[in-house]
C-alpha cells in the first residue's frame, strides 16, 4: 500500500486527554507541605513606595520581598535586557508591578491578609499613551527621551521621492492593546530538589525561565530545573511573562525551603499580565501624476509600557513587515518603542507584525479610495515577487504564490461580483487583505543567538523519545513532531513519545516562539531521525542529535538591519464579507475565506485548526476586543464580561484552502504558520466595514459604539 502523504490528518496526540478533562495542569499539582502564594502589587502607575503596612501574620505566613533575595543574588529578571526587576524596591513604574509575595498554607487566610496590606506612595505623574510617553509627561523615566529603542531602515532615498512627488498622502493608523486570554491562566511552582531547585511552569520557553531567574538566588541556570507543565494556551503571553511569576516563587521556595505555588485567577490574569503593544503608524506616501507609488516614509511607534521585556525584537519584526507583501520601490521606516507607565507590553501572536501589516493594508485601502479605484487594483500592482528586494534590502527567495491564492479566495468569496455590486455606504461590504510572516528568528538570530539542538532517544523498550525544549501549547506541536519522526523512521506514530520538556533532560532547541518549531526544530528532528534510521538495529539504547546550521547565502547585519531578515515567509490572503445593521451598527460577518502558503502542511487538521483560531483571534482584535486604560485604576475591561472575545456565535464558519509550495530547508517542505494566520483577517474585516459604511477607518478595535461615532 502506498504511504500516505505526511499531511493526511491524524487524531491529535493530546486530543482525548484535553477534551475529556483528564489532562493535569499546574493548578492540579500538589506536593507535600506546599504553600500557596499571592502577589502584592503596585496600586499606582508611577511613584515611590513610602511605607508598607502589614497585618500581623499568623504562624507559617511570610511576606517575601526584594530583601529576601540572598547574598550575591540580583533583583533582576534576565530577559533580552536586565531592566525588569523581580520585586519593586522603592519605585514603581506601573499598576500591577510586583512588590512582594504573600505566602502561607491556607488560601482563604491569604486572601484576607491581602486585603489588610496597606501601601502608601508618593505619587508621580504617569505617562499612559504613546503621545504622553513621547512627550515625557511627568519627566522621562527611561534615558532622556523615554525610548527603549529607536532605529531607521532605508531602501533608497525617500526624501528625494518625497520632493519629486506629485502629491503626498498622509495617514495615521492606530491599534489597541490585546489580551491573550489563554484558557489556562498564568501559574508557577518552585521547590527545593536536592541541591537544586525545581520550577514547574505553564510556559512556552523553559530554557528562558531558567536563564532569567537563576541569578536571583545566585545560582547558575543548570541549578534550576524547569519543567513545563501542560500549557493551556499561550499565544506569546507565556514567552517572557512566566519569569515574572517564577522569579518570586523561586525566591520564596529558597527562603522557606518548601514548595510554593502561585496561580493567577482569571481576574488577575486580565488585569496584571502582559498585552499586545498598542501602536501608531504614520505614513507619508509619495504618488506621481498617474497615481503610482514612488515611495513611503513610515513612522512606527509601539507603546512598550513600564519595562522593555522583548519590545526591541517585537518592534524589529513590526518594522521589517511595514511594507507588507508589497515591493514599494523606495521606503524609510523608523521604529520606536516608547516607555509608558502601563503594564509592560510583550509578545503576542504575530510578534509586532500584525500592527504594521494592519497599517499598510488599511493605508493602501485609503489610497485606493483617494484614487477612486478598487483596493485590489492598487494592491495587485505591487505584490512582491521572487528575487525582488525587501524593506531591508534583502531578497525574497521563494516563489510568491499570492496570485494563485488570490484566485482561490476570489472564486470562493465571489469577490469580483460583490465588490462591484455592494455600493460604498450600502451597509454591505467585502474586504480583502494580504499578509505574510517571516518564519523563525529575525536575521541571523537562529545561528548567532539560539543555536538550536534536537535530540532523539531510541529506548530498549522500543519507543523513540523526542528530547527537545520546544513546547506544546495548543498549536499541535506534539502531533507535528511525532509525525515527522515516525514518518522518517517508517514506524507507527504510537512508538514516538514527546513528553513535556524538563531542562535537565532535553536539549535546548530554543524557545517556542516565532512560528519556528516545525520549520527549524522539526527539520533538526527529521535529520536526527535519519541518523537514527541508519543505526536502527542496534541492540542497546542510543541517542542521535542534530544542530542548526544556517543556510548559506543569506547575509544579515544586525547593526544596520540590512540583508535577509527572513529566509522564508508564510503567505496569506483573506476575504471577509459583512453587513452593518443600520439601526444598531452591529456588524454581522457573512463570510470568511482564506488561503495560506505554509510550504507543505505536516498535518492538515492541525493547520486547519490554526487557521480557524488565528483568523477568529484576528477578527476579535479588530471587531470587539477593546481594552481601555484608566490612569489611576489600570485596565478597565479585565473580566470576560467586559473584555469581549469572539465566540462561535459571532462569526460564521470559515472556508480555507492551502497552496503547496515546498520549502527546501523545512521538514517535508513545511514552513512556519502559527502566527501567519493571525496577521491578516483584521485588515480584511476593517476594509469590509469601511466599504459598508463608506468611511475610512483609522483605528481598531471598532465595536458598534465606535462605528456609531464614525457615522455621526
Ligand atoms: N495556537 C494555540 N492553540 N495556542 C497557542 O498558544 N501560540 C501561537 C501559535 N499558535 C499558540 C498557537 C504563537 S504566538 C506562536 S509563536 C506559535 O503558535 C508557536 O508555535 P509553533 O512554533 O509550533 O508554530
Ligand atoms: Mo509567538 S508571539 O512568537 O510566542
Amino acid at each position: 500500500m502506498a504511504k500516505k502523504p505526511i499531511g493526511a490528518p491524524m487524531r491529535r496526540t493530546d486530543a482525548v486527554s484535553k477534551a475529556s478533562g483528564a489532562e493535569k495542569y499546574l493548578s492540579d499539582m500538589y506536593f507535600e507541605g506546599m504553600l500557596y502564594a499571592r502577589m502584592v502589587r503596585s496600586g499606582i502607575p508611577r511613584g515611590n513606595i513610602t511605607h508598607i503596612s502589614l497585618p500581623p501574620l499568623p504562624d507559617g505566613y511570610r511576606f517575601i520581598t526584594y530583601k529576601d533575595i540572598p547574598e550575591g543574588g540580583k533583583n533582576e529578571l534576565v530577559m533580552i535586557k536586565k531592566d525588569y526587576h523581580c520585586f519593586a524596591e522603592d519605585k514603581v513604574r506601573y499598576i500591577g508591578e510586583t512588590i512582594g509575595l504573600l505566602v502561607g498554607p491556607d488560601r482563604s487566610v491569604l486572601a484576607d491578609l491581602l486585603e489588610e496590606i496597606e501601601i502608601t506612595y508618593e505619587r508621580l505623574t504617569p505617562a499612559i499613551t504613546i503621545e504622553e510617553g513621547l512627550s515625557c509627561k511627568g519627566g522621562a523615566f527611561v534615558g532622556e527621551d523615554n525610548l527603549y529603542c529607536d532605529f531607521t531602515i532605508n531602501k533608497g532615498d525617500v526624501d528625494e521621492v518625497l520632493s519629486q512627488a506629485d502629491r503626498i498622502i498622509e495617514d495615521e493608523i492606530i491599534t489597541g492593546w490585546q489580551e491573550h486570554v489563554h484558557l489556562e491562566t498564568n501559574a508557577a511552582l518552585a521547590m527545593p530538589e536536592g541541591d537544586t531547585f525545581a520550577v514547574y511552569v505553564s510556559a512556552q520557553c523553559p530554557f528562558y525561565v531558567r536563564k532569567s531567574i537563576a541569578g536571583l538566588i545566585n545560582r547558575s541556570p543548570e541549578d534550576v530545573i524547569v519543567r513545563q507543565t501542560t500549557t493551556g494556551g499561550a499565544f506569546g503571553g507565556k514567552e517572557h511573562f512566566p519569569d515574572v511569576l517564577a522569579g518570586p516563587v523561586l525566591v520564596a521556595a529558597y527562603v522557606l525551603r518548601k514548595p510554593v505555588q502561585l496561580v493567577f485567577d482569571r481576574h488577575e490574569d486580565g488585569a496584571f499580565s502582559v498585552k499586545r503593544h498598542p501602536s501608531r503608524t504614520l505614513f507619508k506616501t509619495a504618488l506621481d501624476k498617474q497615481g503610482n507609488i514612488l515611495g513611503m516614509d513610515i513612522d512606527v511607534v509601539y507603546n512598550a509600557g513600564g519595562y522593555e521585556s522583548c519590545s526591541y525584537v517585537v518592534l524589529q519584526r513590526g518594522v521589517f513587515h511595514a511594507t507588507g507583501v508589497y515591493n514599494i520601490p523606495v521606503s524609510r521606516v523608523r521604529g520606536r518603542a516608547v516607555a509608558t507607565n502601563t503594564f509592560p507590553s510583550d509578545a503576542f501572536r504575530g510578534f509586532g507584525a500584525p500592527q504594521t501589516l494592519f497599517a499598510i493594508e488599511t493605508h493602501l485601502c485609503h489610497l485606493a479610495n483617494e484614487l477612486k479605484i478598487d483596493p485590489l487594483e492598487l494592491k495587485s500592482k505591487y505584490f512582491i515577487k521572487q528575487g525582488e528586494t525587501t524593506v531591508t534590502n534583502g531578497h525574497i527567495f521563494e516563489k510568491v504564490v499570492i496570485p494563485e491564492m488570490l484566485e482561490q479566495v476570489k472564486k470562493a468569496s465571489k469577490y469580483d461580483r460583490k465588490s462591484k455590486t455592494y455600493q460604498r455606504g450600502s451597509g454591505k461590504g467585502i474586504g480583502l487583505s494580504f499578509y505574510n510572516h517571516g518564519g523563525a528568528f529575525t536575521g541571523n538570530g537562529e545561528q548567532m543567538i539560539i543555536k538550536a539542538k534536537a535530540r532523539l532517544h531510541k529506548r530498549t523498550d522500543g519507543f523513540v523519545e523526542i528530547l527537545v525544549g520546544s513546547t506544546e501549547m495548543g498549536q499541535g506541536l506534539q502531533t507535528a513532531f511525532t509525525k515527522i519522526v515516525a514518518d522518517v523512521l517508517d514506524i507507527d506514530r504510537k512508538w514516538v513519545v514527546y513528553p513535556n520538556p524538563d531542562t535537565s533532560l532535553v536539549s535546548d532547541s530554543g524557545p517556542t516562539v516565532a512560528s519556528r518549531s516545525t520549520m527549524i526544530v522539526g527539520k533538526l528532528l527529521e535529520n536526527a531521525a535519519l541518523k537514527m534510521k541508519e543505526r536502527w538495529d542496534e541492540a542497546e539504547d542510543f541517542y542521535t542529535e542534530d544542530d542548526y546550521v544556517h543556510p548559506e547565502g543569506h547575509p544579515w547585519n544586525q547593526e544596520t538591519f540590512q540583508g535577509d531578515a527572513y529566509i522564508a515567509y508564510g503567505w496569506g490572503v483573506c476575504a471577509v464579507e459583512v453587513e452593518v445593521d443600520s439601526l444598531t451598527n452591529e456588524v454581522i460577518t457573512k463570510g470568511i475565506w482564506s488561503s495560506h502558503d505554509v510550504g507543505v502542511p505536516i498535518d492538515e487538521l492541525v493547520v486547519h485548526g490554526q487557521v480557524n483560531g488565528g483568523i477568529i483571534q484576528s477578527l476579535g482584535y479588530a471587531a470587539m476586543e477593546k481594552l481601555d486604560f484608566h490612569p489611576t485604576k489600570g485596565f478597565k475591561q479585565i473580566g470576560l464580561s467586559d473584555y469581549i472575545i469572539p465566540t462561535s456565535m459571532d462569526f460564521p464558519e470559515q472556508s480555507s484552502s492551502l497552496v503547496h509550495n515546498p520549502y527546501p530547508y523545512g521538514p517535508s517542505g513545511a514552513k512556519g504558520m502559527g502566527e501567519l494566520v493571525f496577521n491578516g483577517a483584521s485588515a480584511a474585516f476593517v476594509d469590509a466595514v469601511s466599504r459598508a459604511i463608506d468611511k475610512d477607518i483609522r483605528a481598531i478595535p471598532i465595536p458598534p459604539e465606535t462605528i456609531t461615532e464614525l457615522l455621526v
